[in-house]
């Protein structure tokens, strides 16, 4: 275009992309204004001949930006959005903005966020940039103003003393709309739980406070949903060798460590396991064949009341032996950890029902250890706090930013729906198992502070439980797999960002983000390992393989099979109500039955586990990265390498479970979602 005094004005291509999510659609006049290093254009309407269609949900449209100077290299650009007489103010969800330069540069400003308002909004060129490398008045301005206004829209609040803080949040609409499940997904989830029990045709049976007359009215409920695994579960749940194999591949493998001296409360002797004296228990040990399940952080929590009835949970130790044909099998419990006349070591050489009982009693503990440790603290409420903290602390144009986003989806708004109906004090958490109520602030408290940084890091953890050799392991197989796909990933992506230690060092956003991790997430407490501060590429790298696994890998294998292994209640009973047996020779059918949970109890807790294994229509699988945050050619293309990785890695693991009886699939990157959202 020419302007008035002859000269030839600049045009900048400007091209703007509205999410293709729903209601990401404006019916508002836009406006940009492009700002550069020498300069900035004027404010301009974003007028199409499309009209309101060039702002719809998933489109793209161009427009031209016209100067009479260049205005350098551009920084960064300013957005509003104003309404019409006819419509009124709407929300906007612009994905991202492309503006060719008339110098043929193309730079690419990553949004992804709602604007609602008819404020001006500052959006940054997407090339990364660490605090100390912005070095533009403008840039450095709208980086701290940014991450102000972060600091406002996400606080921390208290839940509960002792327990990793969340985000402060009223209500569901009082999360900043960025981080809420796109409209459909709210409904989804809100729908799935008022109808979790109608879906499994369990309605009628919600407020049946009887007990379980026999096996045969629990299969009749269960037979309404039934996965290929919880079928298998109802067929094999009173065998040895599957009780053994659930330690390893079940909800829960997070307990099960090798074991070379027995716990001095725990007085077995060969006598009880190897009655034949073809092993012994010391010799065992030494080959590195007996393992131990130590349930003692149950000890002593209060258990609940439910339909009036006190309700029973124990902590008990379990030990396992590896036999030469590579089962698992158990070979002893002791239900209390305080070795007593009246706390029997249960043997499998034991009454069935006495063998079984204790078995069941084991099972209902692992319930409770497994939910509220290994499942709500180790993945719910630190993926939130690695969450929240990047998002305080870290702009957009950060690379840590770029590269954490994708894995944090959901996580604030899942967890605040946990908090509301799960756990509250109406939450059916709450009213339906052994440690609802007081017991789980107890144990929460106690399990916070025996985490470890190694523990949260799986091959130290598989190491320091001495389970490198253990046969037919297929959740340290994928998921050491999968640690070494996201560490070379995270490696590749954070090397090229930071050329030494001492740019880690010099970066106080990165150090904010992790003081905030310690102070919030671990409540300054020393928990061994567990970085203040980091000092190094390498430190920095194990870190963010640590949070994406945590978010991803970890949370799918200990979520997604809760119905498949809980469905069948008795393998899995979220409470019971008979005290653990004193004596040998006194257990029979009724009085199994007799402990195991009511008829509403039960159903209760299969609608909540069916709901919570469900995958939602939304699901973003592992390694998908669905916004377009990074510009560089080098991040983008390590994505599509660690995409290809994953993939890999999917083909084989479908692979190993053709010839598995019970496939190993939780881990499989395809089944893994990107984000802890359910
Ligand atoms: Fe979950």
């Amino acid at each position: 275009m020419d302007c008035l005094f002859g000269s030839k004005m600049l045009d900048y291509e400007v091209t703007v992309f509205t999410a293709n999510r729903p209601f990401a659609a404006t019916f508002n006049n836009v406006f940009i204004k492009l700002v550069g290093t020498s300069g900035e254009s004027e404010r301009k309407w974003l007028l199409s001949l499309r009209g309101a269609s060039a702002f719809a949900k998933g489109a793209v449209a161009s427009f031209t930006v016209s100067c009479p100077t260049s205005v350098g290299k551009l920084v960064l650009i300013e957005l509003d959005k104003q309404p019409l007489v006819v419509f009124p103010e709407d929300a906007w969800f612009p994905a991202k903005v492309e503006v060719k330069s008339p110098e043929g540069v193309t730079y690419n400003f990553p949004i992804y966020r709602w604007i609602t308002d008819c404020k001006v909004h500052h959006f940054r060129e997407g090339t990364a940039l660490k605090g100390f490398e912005d070095n533009h008045h403008l840039g450095r301005y709208s980086r701290e103003k940014e991450i102000k206004q972060r600091q406002k829209d996400y606080c921390w609040d208290v839940y509960a003393d002792g327990i990793p803080h969340c985000i402060k949040a009223d209500d569901l609409l009082s999360l900043p709309p960025e981080v809420r499940f796109s409209f459909s997904r709210q409904t989804e989830f809100l729908f799935n739980a008022g109808t979790g029990l109608a879906e499994l045709q369990l309605k009628g049976l919600a407020d049946n406070k009887m007990g379980w007359t026999n096996l045969d009215d629990i299969s009749r409920v269960f037979c309404c949903k039934q996965t290929e695994i919880s079928d298998y579960v109802q067929e094999h749940w009173k065998e040895d060798a599957f009780f053994g194999y659930q330690f390893l591949n079940g909800l829960n493998p997070m307990l099960i460590r090798r074991c070379d001296v027995l716990p001095d409360n725990f007085p077995v002797t060969d006598a009880m396991v190897f009655p034949d004296c073809r092993c012994c228990l010391v010799e065992e040990m030494r080959k590195g064949n007996i393992f131990l399940c130590d349930y003692k952080q149950l000890d002593g929590v209060k258990t609940n009341i439910i339909n009036g009835k006190k309700q029973y949970l124990v902590a008990p130790l379990v030990l396992l032996h590896k036999t030469p044909d590579d089962k698992l099998m158990p070979i002893a419990i002791q239900l209390k950890q305080k070795p007593a006349e009246d706390n029997p070591i249960f043997l499998p050489s034991d009454s069935e029902y006495d063998w079984l009982l204790a078995k069941i009693f084991v099972r209902s503990a692992d319930f409770s250890e497994h939910q509220l440790n290994i499942h709500l603290l180790r993945t719910h409420l630190l993926a939130e706090v690695f969450a929240v903290s990047l998002l305080r602390n870290i702009p957009m144009v950060h690379p840590l930013y770029k590269l954490l986003i994708p894995y944090t989806r959901y996580t604030m708004q899942i967890n605040f729906l946990a908090r509301k109906t799960l756990i509250s004090e109406e939450g059916v958490f709450t009213k339906f198992t052994s440690s609802g109520g007081e017991g789980m602030s107890t144990f929460l408290k106690r399990s916070l502070f025996s985490v470890t940084y190694s523990s949260l890091c799986m091959p130290e953890d598989i190491a320091e439980r001495g389970l490198e050799d253990m046969p037919n392991f297929y959740y340290r197989d994928d998921g050491l797999r999968l640690w070494d796909i996201i560490n070379r990933f995270v490696r590749g992506v954070l090397s090229y960002y930071y050329k030494n230690d001492l740019e880690v060092q010099q970066d106080s956003e990165l150090q904010n983000w992790i003081l905030d991790i310690f102070e919030h997430g671990f409540l300054s407490h020393p928990c061994p390992g567990i970085p203040q501060k980091l000092a190094t590429v390498d430190e920095l790298i194990k870190f963010v393989t640590m949070v994406i696994f945590t978010g991803s890998a970890q949370h799918a294998a200990v979520n997604s099979g809760q119905y498949d292994y809980g469905g069948w209640m008795p393998n899995m009973a979220t409470s019971l109500q008979l005290p653990p047996p004193t004596k040998k020779g006194e257990a029979t059918e009724e009085s199994m039955l007799k402990t195991l949970p009511d008829v509403n109890i039960t159903v209760q807790g299969m609608a909540t586990l069916w709901l919570l294994s469900q995958q939602s229509s939304d699901f973003v699988p592992l390694g998908q990265h669905p916004e377009d945050h990074f510009s560089e050619e080098t991040p983008r293309e390590m994505i599509k390498k660690f995409q290809k990785e994953l993939e890999a890695l999917s083909a084989a693991i479908k692979e190993r479970n053709k010839d598995l009886k019970v496939p190993y699939t939780y881990m499989d990157p395809e089944e893994i979602e990107n984000s802890v959202a359910i």
